[in-house]
């Protein structure tokens, strides 16, 4: 039996999910609008990935005889500095939501919710492995620098991490 407290922590992490999307769609965006194309493929995947991972839990409360709520969503930012500035703001919107699915775990297992703590694993999981995407990101870049001239060199990289991360998701 699944309480009206871990319903309620699970729709408000759908709130999150697909705030992730659309922080990712933004970003997407404004890659693309700066001829970043590789990097602005690599988040607009991602924006997809935010959404089912929304809709994963969204499914998950409905069946568990919970009711899904469809949230509203606060506009994410869509003026960056750099591209450095964009992938720093997605790692660090990870470990928050890494710390997010801490917390649902923490609340199952204090509720000796046994079926939704292994729900959650998939998301625990998950974000490890997105956490570590992330951060190879980032230490790619800080390798590269950020000179105009680096873009040409970040745009490749992204598109190796990118192609990887595809592969490793659909496995
Ligand atoms: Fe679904 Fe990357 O948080």
């Amino acid at each position: 039996m699944i309480s009206k407290k871990m319903i309620d922590a699970l729709n408000k992490q759908i709130e999150e999910e697909f705030y992730s999307a659309n922080l990712y769609l933004s970003m997407a965006s404004w890659c693309d609008k700066e001829g970043l194309s590789n990097s602005a493929a690599f988040l607009y995947n991602h924006f997809e990935e935010e959404s089912s991972h929304g809709m994963k839990i969204f499914h998950y409360i409905n069946e568990m005889g919970g009711h899904a709520i469809v949230p509203g969503i606060k506009q994410p930012p869509f003026e960056y500095k750099s591209i450095h500035q964009v992938f720093e703001d997605t790692y660090q919107h990870e470990v928050y939501i890494t710390e997010q699915i801490h917390k649902l775990v923490k609340l199952a297992i204090e509720e000796s919710d046994y079926a939704t703590n292994n729900f959650l694993q998939w998301f625990v999981e998950e974000q490890r492995e997105e956490e570590a995407t992330f951060q190879e990101i980032l230490s790619i870049l800080k390798l590269i620098g950020n000179g105009p001239t680096n873009l040409y060199f970040i745009e490749q990289e992204i598109a190796k991490i990118s192609a990887k991360a595809h592969t490793d998701s659909s496995e």
